[in-house]
């Protein structure tokens, strides 16, 4: 059954290559894009396209709640309910907490966080008539073990396994399951950020001696939503080597 998807953030890092994973396996994909890059989503979009992977595009701000509202029914007009939702997108603006202004601090907390609440919300009717639903977070390795310079973004994302537990359990009884995936380190433009003098001392501390693949993380997420995995809610899947 081709399972109508949308992907936050899906236009690039973890996003597209859940996008890309889930569309080349029979699901509907839409891949929602921040409205400021417009152009460089089309470009990805007819890039896949050209490879022979169909990716449609919704525009949304994920921090800003009627921006998600109208990205809502703008999607049941089009498509009907939403079967899939992988709550991706997400950002970071990392210092250490004397450094940090307010905005950061918000900037974080509002498009890693509030999203979910954001998203999750106009979309849930939609699922809970039709009596099914796969929800999937992404969370990350700083969540769980702290990480230096990321007061914000290990609030936002510790935040996510919270707000995944408790909706798992309000959701349970209509066939919707909430769960969430957190990635170490993948090769990304977030981790590609970090300053280098840090990488190798990174890849020493991975057991398997190497930063992840985006495909890596677009496993775990295809393995959640699928139809086959109802009975598996609530809970966290660590993708960190
Ligand atoms: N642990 C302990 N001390 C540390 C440290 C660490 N991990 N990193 C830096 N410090 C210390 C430094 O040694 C330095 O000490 P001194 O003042 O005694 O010399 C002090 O902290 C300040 O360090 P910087 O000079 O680096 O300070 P800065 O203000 O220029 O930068 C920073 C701080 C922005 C946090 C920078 O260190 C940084 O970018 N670190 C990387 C943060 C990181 O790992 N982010 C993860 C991004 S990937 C991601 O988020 C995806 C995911 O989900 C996993």
């Amino acid at each position: 059954m081709s399972r109508t998807t949308l992907v936050t953030g899906g236009t690039s890092g973890l996003g597209a290559a859940i996008c890309s994973r889930l569309s080349q396996h029979g699901y509907k994909v839409i891949a929602n894009y921040l409205p400021s890059t417009k152009q460089s989503a089309e470009q990805w979009q007819s890039e896949l396209a050209n490879a022979g992977v169909s990716v449609d595009l919704i525009a949304a701000d994920v921090s800003d709640v009627s921006q998600c509202e109208a990205m809502a029914e703008q999607l049941s007009d089009a498509y009907g309910a939403i079967e899939v939702l992988i709550n991706n997108a997400g950002i970071t603006r990392d210092s250490t907490i004397k450094k940090m202004p307010m905005e950061e601090w918000q900037a974080v907390i509002n498009t890693n966080l509030n999203s979910l609440y954001n998203v999750c919300r106009p979309l849930l009717d939609g699922m809970q008539n039709n009596r099914f639903g796969r929800i999937v977070n992404i969370s990350s390795v700083s969540a769980q073990r702290g990480q230096f310079g990321q007061t914000n973004y290990c609030a936002a994302k510790a935040g996510v396994h919270g707000f995944t537990k408790a909706l798992a359990l309000e959701t349970a009884k209509h066939g919707i399951t909430v769960n969430s995936v957190s990635p170490g380190m993948i090769d990304t433009a977030m981790v590609q950020a970090i300053p280098d003098h840090m990488h190798q001392g990174i890849i020493d501390s991975i057991p398997v001696g190497r930063i992840g693949d985006p495909s890596d993380i677009a496993r775990a997420v295809h393995f959640l939503v699928d139809d086959d995995a109802g009975y598996i809610t609530g809970t966290e899947i660590s993708v960190n080597g």
